[in-house]
């Protein structure tokens, strides 16, 4: 029985914690692309820059801002259009070889947000098609459903 108790304790602690699902929508993935760090930075920062405005058309390209960066590290927020859900991105960049290795990561402030049409993963991957970066020698984005929101049903002209 004591031994129930402990293992139940146990899995609410890590249920707590997050390790299961479903999980809070937010969205790991990485980017190897075939620019040096300093060139993918500048160019995802021009275009949040860019797209720093509230005419938002059809899809989510837009009402993107940027909180900083540093050439390590960029923070930025992303408000979704018609509901003004507000999501926080970050990025950090690495050299490898001669490209970049990025990690990006989006969340939804919004604390009971489990899915999120892939919101969070739309947020990273339009600044990457947006800046042009996806099509540098090389370019990858690795990511998967388990660590990304509804990675596999994203349609980002949408969201
Ligand atoms: C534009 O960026 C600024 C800060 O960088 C931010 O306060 C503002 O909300 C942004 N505008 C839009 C429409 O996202």
């Amino acid at each position: 029985m004591r031994v129930i108790i402990v293992a139940v304790t146990f899995i609410t602690f890590f249920v707590a914690l997050g390790y299961a699902i479903p999980r809070h929508a937010s969205c790991n993935l990485d980017w190897d692309v075939g620019v040096d760090c300093k060139t993918a930075g500048q160019k995802i920062v021009d275009q949040i820059k860019n797209w720093n405005n509230t005419e938002c058309g059809t899809g989510e390209k837009c009402r993107y801002a940027l909180i900083s960066y540093d050439e390590q590290t960029l923070k930025g927020k992303h408000v979704t259009p018609v509901k003004h859900y507000v999501d926080d991105i970050s990025m950090m960049f690495k050299a490898s070889g001669s490209g970049c290795a990025i990690h990006g990561f989006s969340t939804s402030e919004t604390w009971y947000a489990i899915l999120d049409q892939s919101t969070n993963y739309c947020n990273l991957h339009n600044l990457i098609t947006g800046s042009g970066l996806d099509q540098s020698p090389s370019f990858k984005e690795t990511t998967s459903d388990a660590i990304c929101t509804q990675y596999s049903s994203a349609d980002c002209e949408k969201y």
